[in-house]
Formats: structure tokens, C-alpha cells, sequence
């Protein structure tokens, strides 16, 4: 079974003012979710949809109120995200990192009391659509054991960094966790009731798994060994308590949707223009594009791009047990979504 991206969108749109939603932010979730999908990363698409209503039913989503700043200067700002939709508040965030950084060269933005956001790229290629480099830095609930222990304390903590180009046919991002693996894959796993491969995770004892269950009940393993737990560990604070979000076990909610969400997010956007000059930036990054792929090295954001083409061309892979929780969903609000979905 498939969905298209238009489908997808009003699939998603539909659903979610159904669950009472305003509409401009529905839109902002349905975004994000389907570009999520577009570029391949399945774990925090349509997939992660079901948790989000949950989190509505909980009210650990807010879908009522608004975010609000906290704390402004000429290049920075603090923003608690009152709970609404992380999606939302992280795109009300970047505008905002956006704007002061086209002032000043640099905006940047803390975020607390949000909720998960899905794929962390979307929000840094918004500042790179806008010849600005975007980075987005956050933590999770925990799902990694600190290096040389068995006990998760540190999330799965995402890095994207956005960069501008002049060249169409570049896209250039790397939207990565700092665990070997995001947790969706282990979630994507366990609901189509396969195993996860050797080498991603540990169980709670310390000792390696392909049970996906016995992996979330234990830990992720780190990316790049010392060094990938070290990076997690330093993003533990920058998007922690340097936001006024919690850190390591403190931080709920990014997985368990009955739970508050506690996590952070630091956005920083810098304006080549303040800097070497944007024409002058891009000239070279595309040029050092130019000398990678002559040496048929691989761009980050060249795999992103090819999952594009291909979903556009075949549409987004539904699994049955995806659109059993879809149809639940959907049956609640007496919606009929048979229609939205292909064979
Ligand atoms: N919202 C959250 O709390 C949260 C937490 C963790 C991760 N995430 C998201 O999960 C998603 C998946 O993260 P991940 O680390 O599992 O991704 P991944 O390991 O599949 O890919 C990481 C990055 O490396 C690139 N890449 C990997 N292999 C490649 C190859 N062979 N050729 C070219 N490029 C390659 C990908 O395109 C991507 O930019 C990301 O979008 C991330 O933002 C979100």
C-alpha cells in the first residue's frame, strides 16, 4: 500500500483539524511529517503521526494558546513552546533566528516546553532557502548509555546543519542522530514486527540485541564510538540546560506521548553576508561541491535528494500495520480515509 505526498499532506491536514488543530499550524505538521518521508527518513513520517494524536488525547500537545518569547536581544531569544505543537514552535523559531541573523549575522534561538518535531532538517534547510546557514541541535528523552556504561541517559540528540548553494542541483545537509540510529527505527521495526540489525543496539543488561523491544528498553549505540557519545553528551547541554530544558534522565516525552515533554532546542543561523559575502560563500561551497564529485565522492543531502525523486515518482510505502492505526485514528472522528491510499 502507498500515499502520495499531495495525499499525504491532506491526509494529515484532514485528520488533525479533526482533532481540533487550527489550520496554520496542521499545515506546518503536515509539512514537516511529509518531508520527512520525501527525503526517506520513514521514522519520523506518516509513522510518527499516531504518537502525535496521542499526545493530543493526553494534552501533552496544547492545541490551544501560543508560544511565546521569553527573552529578546538584537541576535538571540528564548522561547517557551507552552507545550503546542514542536513542528510549529521550531518553524516560529526559525523565522525568528532567521530574521535576527539577516540584522545582525547571527540568530540565535533556545527553545523549551515544546514537543518532538520530527525530522530535524526541515527547519535548517529554511534558513539555507534563505542563503543562510542553518543548524538545529537537540535532546531527547534518553535511549543511549553514556560511553562505558549500560544505563540510557543521554537522547539520541539530532544535528542538521543546513548550507547555501547557487547550483540547483545541489542540496546540501547532513540531518543525522548522534546515536548510530534515530529511535524510530527501532519503533518502525517493532511495529512491523521485524528484527533491527546487529550492532545498533544493547539490551538492559548491557548485552547485544536485534530485538527492537530489548533495545528500547536498553540503549542505542552511540555513532563513531567515544566520539559520537561525546557529541551527544555536550548537545545534552547545549540544548538543555542552556535553554532552561532538562538534560540526560530528566528529559520525558520525546517518546512517551502521556508524558510532558521536557526536552530543548538551540537554532543558529549565521548570514554568510555578514561574513565572506553570500555570493562569495557559495561560489566556493559550490565549487568544493564540484571537487568532490569529481572525485565521485558522495554530498551529504545526495541521498536525501534521490529518496525525493523516487517518492515523488512511487509515492510513500504504507505498511498495514500503519494504516490499521491511521484507520483508528480516523474512525474516532468518523473521517473515511480509504480514499487517500493506493495498492
Ligand atoms: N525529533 C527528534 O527528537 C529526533 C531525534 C533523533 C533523530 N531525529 C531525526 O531522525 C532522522 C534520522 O536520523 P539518523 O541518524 O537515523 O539518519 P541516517 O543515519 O539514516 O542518516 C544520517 C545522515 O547521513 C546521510 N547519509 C547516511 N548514509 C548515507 C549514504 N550512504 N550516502 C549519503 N548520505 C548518507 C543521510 O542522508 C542523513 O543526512 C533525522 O531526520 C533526524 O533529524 C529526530
Amino acid at each position: 500500500m502507498k500515499i502520495s505526498i499531495e495525499n499525504e499532506t491532506k491526509l494529515i491536514e484532514e485528520i488533525l483539524e479533526a482533532y481540533g488543530v487550527v489550520h496554520k499550524e496542521a499545515s506546518i505538521v503536515a509539512d514537516v511529517i511529509t518531508d520527512g518521508d520525501l527525503k526517506g527518513f520513514s521514522t519520523h513520517g506518516l509513522g510518527r503521526f499516531p504518537q502525535y494524536i496521542k499526545s493530543i488525547e493526553a494534552g501533552t500537545i496544547k492545541i490551544e494558546g501560543d508560544y511565546e518569547i521569553e527573552k529578546e536581544s538584537a541576535s538571540s531569544a528564548m522561547i517557551n513552546g507552552n507545550h503546542k505543537f514542536g513542528h510549529y514552535v521550531t518553524v516560529k523559531a526559525m523565522d525568528l533566528a532567521v530574521k535576527k541573523a539577516s540584522e545582525t549575522g547571527i540568530g540565535i534561538v533556545g527553545i523549551h516546553d515544546s514537543n518532538h518535531y520530527g525530522i530535524a532538517g526541515y527547519y535548517s534547510d529554511l534558513a539555507s532557502l534563505q542563503d543562510m546557514i542553518g543548524i538545529v541541535i537537540s535532546n531527547t528523552e534518553p535511549a543511549m548509555a553514556p560511553f562505558g556504561g549500560k544505563k540510557a541517559l543521554l537522547g539520541t540528540n539530532p544535528i542538521t546543519i543546513s548550507i547555501p548553494t547557487d547550483d540547483i542541483h545541489n542540496y546540501i545537509c547532513v540531518d543525522m542522530a548522534t546515536s548510530i540510529t534515530a529511535r524510530g527505527k527501532l519503533l518502525e521495526a517493532k511495529r512491523k514486527n521485524e528484527e533491527i540489525p546487529e550492532g545498533l543496539a544493547l539490551d538492559k543488561d548491557g548485552n547485544p540485541t536485534t530485538d527492537p523491544q530489548a533495545g528500547l528498553e536498553g540503549s542505542i549505540l552511540p555513532f563513531g564510538g567515544f566520539k559520537g557519545y561525546a557529541l551527544a553528551f555536550m548537545f545534552e547541554l547545549l540544548a538543555g540546560p542552556l535553554v532552561s530544558a532538562a538534560c540526560g534522565d530528566k528529559v520525558e516525552g520525546t517518546a512517551t506521548p502521556d508524558v510532558m515533554c521536557t526536552k530543548g532546542d538551540l537554532l543558529i543561523v549565521i548570514d554568510p553576508e555578514h561574513f565572506a559575502g553570500s555570493m562569495q560563500f557559495k561560489f566556493y561551497v559550490d565549487q568544493f561541491v564540484r571537487e568532490i564529485r569529481e572525485e565521485n565522492g558522495v554530498i551529504p543531502g545526495d541521498r536525501e535528494i534521490a529518496m525525493i525523486n523516487e517518492h515523488h515518482a512511487n509515492g510513500i510505502p504504507v505498511d498495514e500495520a500503519l494504516y490499521e492505526q491511521l484507520t483508528e485514528i480516523a474512525n474516532k472522528k468518523e473521517l473515511d480515509i480509504t480514499a487517500y491510499f493506493e495498492e
